[in-house]
């Protein structure tokens, strides 16, 4: 079976990032620069994994997201598929292998619970959990649960996007940190959630 980056190459679509500023930051570079295996929720075009990858030239990804659609039009060129869809998933795959980071960078196709038991199952073991997936309150605390058993011990969960428009990841932040044993510390919009010594 061809590997999933050859099938986009093939399609010879054009790179298109589209990110949003809070996700090209500063605490995201600092805590990506220390991490061996970073597992990012919710990837869309690739621009914080490539933020990210730009911080750690060493650190090996895996992208769970559906690629289908996010509930929000995504602006710019993106090609639509027979049915009208935008091409998400192959926008990118496109994009990294442009960054040059395929190698580094596993899409993971799935829902973010599935997802996250997938690479449970697979014993993939993540120093960075980077959420920034649903932004609702279930959503994003069901999230933190299933980042749970893939947790390296000194690991980190941060949850993006800490703000008016998005309550609920804050709210469920605080309560997962709460109840698992974590403490949590807000900057930049983000919630950094660390185990309680
Ligand atoms: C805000 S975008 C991510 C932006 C990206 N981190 C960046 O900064 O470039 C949110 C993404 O989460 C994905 N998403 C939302 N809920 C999801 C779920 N339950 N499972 C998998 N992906 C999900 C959407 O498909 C979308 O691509």
């Amino acid at each position: 079976m061809k590997n999933v980056y050859t099938v986009a190459a093939d399609l010879g679509l054009k790179p298109y990032m589209l990110g949003w500023k809070n996700s090209i930051s500063p605490v995201l570079a600092e805590f990506a620069a220390g991490a061996k295996t970073i597992v990012e929720v919710g990837s869309l075009l690739g621009a914080s994994v490539a933020w990210m990858a730009k911080n750690n030239p060493e650190a090996m990804f895996y992208c769970i997201d559906t690629w289908i659609d996010p509930g929000f039009p995504v602006a710019g060129p993106i090609q639509r598929d027979r049915f009208g869809a935008q091409m998400l998933y192959e926008q990118f795959l496109t994009n990294m292998l442009a960054e040059g980071i395929s190698e580094r960078v596993n899409p993971v196709r799935m829902t973010s619970t599935l997802g996250l038991k997938a690479l449970a199952k697979a014993e993939v073991k993540a120093d960075l959990c980077y959420v920034d997936g649903g932004h609702d309150y279930s959503e994003a605390f069901i999230d933190f649960v299933y980042c749970l058993p893939i947790l390296s011990p000194n690991s980190v969960i941060i949850a993006d996007d800490c703000n008016d428009r998005f309550p609920g990841v804050e709210n469920a932040a605080r309560l997962f940190a709460e109840q698992e044993g974590f403490t949590v510390e807000i900057r930049d919009m983000k919630a950094i959630l660390r185990r309680a010594k």
